[in-house]
């Protein structure tokens, strides 16, 4: 493996939306939303991802630093990211390794909250993101054309552009900063331009083992708006309780 340097090292975290976060990342929350270093890995096992659902195109929204994409493209796959940090590139990539450190004392620090049925310990789940991290930075840099600034709730994509969309840790997870209007309006944003099926992980918030509580309304008012949803049990557990996705697609 070369050696891309993955950022510099920080006392701060980096907010989403490229500012300086803070280091209240203890018993007071997660402080700044993190940008993520998920790999493929974790996310074909999240998604319960298929060959079927990996020979289509793919949205990974918000994508962070995760390295799905760089995954998919070795396997075949035609996947986009994008992620409203992506307007300041620089500051995503001088971010990663403080990011993922910052997410590692975070779980270090709340061990009761995480499962070691996918990574073994803090140890393990440190190595994974950085070798994600560092899988993300060689593949942002090489195909800059695969990784798109974009905010919620307006994507610059047209109605129906992917197969299949993905969106991981950012709804649900944030329930503290994004009320259920917001989710609903980011949800039905990422259905339209997807033209069979979103699926979201996990169900439950930062901080909680269970079930995002306005789940049900949120359900109602989809269902309400010509969109089914269902809600699966995957095989993946790192936050405990976070074993499910929810499937949406519309009528
Ligand atoms: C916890 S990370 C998850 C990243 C990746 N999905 C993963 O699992 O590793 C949350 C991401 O949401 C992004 N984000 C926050 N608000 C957003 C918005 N309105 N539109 C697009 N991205 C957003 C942040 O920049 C951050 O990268």
């Amino acid at each position: 493996m070369s050696a891309v340097r993955i950022g510099a090292d920080s006392a701060a975290g980096t907010g989403a939306d490229g500012t300086a976060g803070t280091r209240a990342d203890s018993a007071a929350g997660i402080g700044a939303m993190l940008v993520t270093s998920r790999s493929f890995e974790e996310y074909v096992a999240m998604f319960a991802l298929g060959t079927a659902d990996l020979s289509g195109t793919v949205l990974d929204c918000p994508a962070g630093a995760s390295s799905f994409t760089a995954g998919a493209h070795r396997v075949g796959t035609r996947a986009t990211a994008c992620d409203i940090a992506y307007g300041n590139p620089r500051a995503v990539l001088d971010s990663l390794r403080p990011e993922v450190e910052r997410g590692n004392r975070y779980i270090a620090a709340h061990p009761d909250g995480y499962s070691d049925r996918f990574f073994g310990g803090p140890a393990e789940h440190l190595a994974h993101r950085l070798a994600a991290a560092e899988l993300f930075t060689h593949d942002f840099l090489a195909r800059p054309e695969s990784y798109v600034h974009a905010a919620l709730p307006e994507l610059p994509f047209d109605d129906r552009s992917f197969d299949l969309v993905l969106s991981s840790h950012l709804l649900f997870s944030y329930a503290d900063r994004l009320d259920v209007e917001t989710h609903l309006v980011y949800l039905t944003e990422l259905l339209r331009v997807a033209r069979d099926q979103i699926r979201i992980f996990p169900l439950v918030p930062t901080g909680s083992s269970a079930r995002y509580p306005q789940l049900g309304e949120l359900r109602e008012l989809l269902g309400a708006r010509g969109v089914d949803t269902t809600v699966t049990e995957v095989d993946y557990e790192f936050q405990r309780g976070g074993t499910e996705m929810l499937v949406c697609r519309r009528r």
